[in-house]
């Protein structure tokens, strides 16, 4: 009953074997893999996969990284995605710092509309933060993003960050990165984020967890970052299991069958 709340399975680097992939991590208990978009061509996308497998879903929406790509349409464009099948989330949005791909100011811009958007179609959102804790607390306050909630995905801030987020109604998503042994700070915050808050994903193809680093990740995998994660709030995988299928039942209003 594995569960991966976070995917670019229309990635190019699973163009050669995408179906092999998706069936393995049936073959292996995934019941349900949320595919974030990152702009609007893999939007699409994810909206294709969600239709063909029974397991994925789709979050639409444009990445910081493409901000720059953004015009006047994009936001009706999305609004259009948004209502088709399967669609759970507008995501992933939100600021880097780290890369800066797009310019600042167009990242706000466009962070700030896809929540308009999210609140206006009453859809949770995938946010991503690299190195903006401030910026993305005040506009999450700004926008009223609480009225949704949503996931913060990857999540990289401190104990404070996350407290703050959980207050405006998200739950606090970890990937591989907290498999990593200088994880110490996401560490701590997994031991201090409450069952009924907690998501796990893979951000595959990327991010791949110990011991496997380096090589392509893919959804199988979320079962290191589970592992883990027991490990730091000493529980058996069953409980980590079953709380974290709630959680994305509730999050994203899907019925996962197992
Ligand atoms: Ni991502």
């Amino acid at each position: 009953m594995l569960v991966d709340t976070h995917a670019h399975l229309d990635d190019k680097k699973f163009d050669d074997d995408r179906e092999e992939v998706i069936q393995r991590c049936v073959e292996e208990g995934v019941v349900c893999i949320i595919n974030a978009g990152s702009n609007l061509s893999s939007s699409i996308k994810a909206i294709s996969l969600a239709a063909e497998h029974p397991i994925i879903y789709a979050a639409v929406g444009i990445h910081p990284h493409d901000a720059k790509t953004a015009d006047n349409y994009s936001t009706e464009i999305l609004c259009s995605l948004a209502v088709r099948d399967k669609v759970v989330a507008i995501g992933e949005i939100g600021l880097d710092y780290h890369y800066d791909f797009s310019p600042r100011d167009k990242q706000k811009q466009v962070f700030r509309e896809q929540i308009g958007l999210a609140r206006e179609l009453k859809l949770p959102i995938v946010v991503h933060d690299r190195e903006a804790h401030g910026d993305i607390l005040k506009i999450l306050k700004q926008e009223k993003a609480g009225e949704v909630g949503g996931v913060m995905h990857c999540f990289s801030g401190s104990r404070e960050t996350a407290k703050e987020c959980m207050d405006m109604n998200f739950f606090i998503s970890f990937a591989g990165p907290i498999t990593f042994g200088n994880a110490r700070r996401a560490k701590e915050v997994a031991s201090y984020v409450p069952m009924d808050r907690l998501l796990v994903e893979t951000d595959c193809p990327y991010l791949t967890p110990v011991p496997l680093r380096g090589k392509r990740n893919y959804p199988g995998n979320v079962k290191f970052v589970v592992e883990e994660i027991c490990d730091i709030k000493d529980l058996a995988r069953e409980q980590l299991l079953e709380a974290v299928l709630d959680n994305t039942k509730k999050l994203f209003g899907i019925d996962i069958t197992r």
